[in-house]
């Protein structure tokens, strides 16, 4: 089970934002072992087309980042490890520049259809590409279109499955083609016995 998210979390900060809500405050436990990943973890990651990532600059300012890609674009190198390629965007390089500095980040994913959601604590660094071929070929890096630049390995740290409040269900494009074909093929049908 994960333990560390909180564990890492609740800061003294925090902890007296508690008690002056609501005049008392949890008692956090000293952050552990990493927290592994597992079966359910790895599949909900796995299946993702996005997400975001959060890393912290220099000068202490939050940077917030989407990530997407068709599902398995964020793979699982091991129970705690993950790892996804960053394309060639705009030149800013905000997020590889920011990890150059302090290379911890926060993610959350979202699987909107079915309102689950969770959020990842870990150390993140860029690997360029052609450093490791055996990495790199994990990655399809010579696909046409969207040039890998370096593949972001990150260490998990800990993580944190949140309650579905408030995550509006949405579909992409596919999954509601997917529920609407037989319908139309119904309606086609209909359609045709009507005609004839
Ligand atoms: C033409 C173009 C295509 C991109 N395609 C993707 C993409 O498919 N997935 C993705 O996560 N980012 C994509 N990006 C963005 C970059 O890969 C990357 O997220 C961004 O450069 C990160 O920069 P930052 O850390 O400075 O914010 C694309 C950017 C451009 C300009």
């Amino acid at each position: 089970m994960a333990q560390n998210f909180l564990d890492l979390a609740l800061t003294p900060a925090v902890l007296a934002a508690q008690e002056h809500a609501y005049g008392r405050a949890a008692v956090p436990g000293q952050p552990g072992d990493r927290d592994a990943l597992g079966p359910e973890e790895v599949a909900f990651v796995t299946a993702r087309d996005s997400f975001y990532m959060a890393t912290v600059s220099e000068t202490g300012w939050p940077y917030v980042q989407h990530r997407g890609g068709p599902p398995g674009f964020v793979k699982v190198l091991g129970p705690n490890e993950i790892a996804f390629a960053d394309l060639r965007g705009n030149r800013q390089l905000i997020s590889t520049g920011n990890l150059a500095g302090n290379d911890r980040v926060a993610l959350i994913l979202v699987d909107y259809p079915r309102r689950a959601r969770l959020k990842i604590l870990g150390h993140a660094r860029a690997v360029d590409r052609g450093v490791d071929p055996e990495l790199d070929a994990r990655f399809d890096v010579d696909r046409p279109g969207g040039r890998v630049e370096r593949i972001l390995r990150i260490d998990v740290v800990a993580f944190d499955w949140n309650c579905p409040q408030n995550i509006t269900p949405r579909w992409t494009k596919s999954e509601v083609e997917a529920v609407v074909a037989p319908l139309r093929a119904r309606i086609a049908e209909l359609e045709g016995l009507s005609r004839g």
